[in-house]
């Protein structure tokens, strides 16, 4: 008998976000609390399935009359709510052709598909992410065949972006450099870019000549549907080249179904069509077609005038709890007796607090307090509410207290 072909294969890592959740799941402590994966729950700790969301589903069910396969590039109606979305009602981009957009697996599939084509087509380009980035990004692109190098982004003694070290390095980069940027809400840092240092970019990327990849998975998490498109809306106005990978797993909450898109922006109508050829033969070689449902229920919400705001509504309550979150998370820290000074946390944007704790904090909570965070120091502020935030405040005052494990500013 022949040994199995699998046997030299070794036990890979845990994810270390999605890992957390199994490990999370697997714990038997009644009062354990995930603050790891970014998911949204409302002040009960569930996970909402909204009711714009519920009530287009009823419509949908109703109208359904087939499930054939969608065309490569999903549901046309999705895609052009997605690119007004993106780039605003009256863009010149939109209308003008400039823009090409094709359903997407979640923004994870959208940076796939994206990291995909531009392998195909910029093979020996440098791939850039922030340092830090999503836990996700440079094993995203890694997997595509990227050598994956980072730029200088979050200065944690002062709590904001170094940009004075990010430019002076994007400067440096060789034409066609792939960067990625995060359209809004920093994942993780939750330290955004003002809307001055957008500007300085776009000056750089177009005298550098610069591919900008921008992950856009948090739109109105962060101060509103317009307010948080500027920097995506700065790059088409200005006319830059671009890769824009959005979700609805936040904002519609509806993380299950994988409904995101990659929209790539060209300097005319002509290139759009080529562009898209390419960008389906990615999405035909790696998994056909995309699946209806999420994406259906999006175009129909986005397109009626009711819905639309229903959506707008709940979205904004989803902002405003986090935001309420923020606060009462720092006030609650220093009720529970924490000397340092967190109040940095309620300054950042979205669904995650960088709390700067260490990893040996981290690992402390876990092990005994069933408090779940990534080890980065990475909190998910939108998994607090009123009922568990006094524990979870309890329970890192505590490892502070104790072995003080926050580096010193
Ligand atoms: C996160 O950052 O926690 C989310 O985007 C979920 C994920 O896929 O990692």
């Amino acid at each position: 008998m022949t040994g199995s072909p699998f046997a030299p294969i070794a036990l890979a890592p845990p994810d270390p976000i999605l890992g957390l959740t199994e490990a999370f799941h697997a714990d038997p402590n009644p009062n354990k609390v995930n603050l790891g994966v970014g998911v949204y729950q409302d002040e009960n700790g569930r996970v909402p399935v909204l009711k714009v969301v519920q009530k287009a589903e009823e419509l949908w069910k109703a109208c359904e009359d087939s499930k054939s396969y969608l065309p490569i590039d999903g549901v046309a109606a999705y895609n052009r709510q997605i690119q007004t979305l993106l780039l605003g009602s009256d863009s010149p981009v939109v209308a003008e052709g400039r823009a090409v957009t094709v359903q997407a697996l979640g923004g994870t599939g959208a940076l796939k598909i994206g990291a995909d084509f531009l392998k195909r087509f910029f093979p020996g380009a440098g791939m850039y992410i922030s340092s830090p980035s999503w836990e996700n990004h440079r094993a995203l692109f890694e997997a595509a065949g990227f050598q994956v190098h980072s730029y200088p982004y979050y200065d944690e003694r002062t709590h904001s972006v170094d940009f004075e070290r990010m430019v002076e390095m994007l400067r440096k980069l060789p034409s066609h450099s792939i960067v990625l940027l995060h359209g809004s809400c920093h994942n993780p840092t939750g330290v955004d870019l003002s809307r001055a240092q957008w500007d300085t970019l776009i000056d750089l990327f177009r005298s550098s000549n610069l591919i900008p990849f921008i992950d856009f998975a948090y739109q109105g998490f962060g101060e509103g549907l317009e307010e948080d498109a500027y920097g995506v809306r700065a790059f088409a106005n200005a006319g830059i080249p671009c890769l824009i990978a959005n979700s609805f797993s936040k904002t519609f909450s509806l993380y299950r179904e994988r409904v995101g898109g990659l929209t790539i922006l060209t300097s005319h109508a002509e290139e759009s069509k080529r562009v898209l050829s390419q960008v389906k033969r990615v999405i035909r070689t790696n998994y056909s077609s995309p699946p209806s449902h999420g994406a259906q229920i999006v175009a129909m919400v986005l397109s009626d005038p009711q819905l639309r705001a229903g959506w707008e509504e709940e979205l904004r309550e989803m902002r405003e709890r986090i935001h309420a979150m923020r606060s009462l998370f720092v006030q609650t820290l220093q009720e529970a007796g924490v000397e340092q000074d967190f109040g940095f946390i309620a300054r950042q944007s979205g669904m995650f607090s960088y709390s700067g704790l260490s990893v040996e904090a981290v690992r402390h909570l876990r092990a005994e307090h069933s408090l779940y965070i990534v080890e980065s120091g990475r909190i998910c502020v939108a998994a607090m509410n009123r009922r568990n935030i006094g524990a979870i405040c309890q329970a890192i005052a505590s490892v502070l207290k104790s072995r003080n494990p926050v580096p010193a500013a």
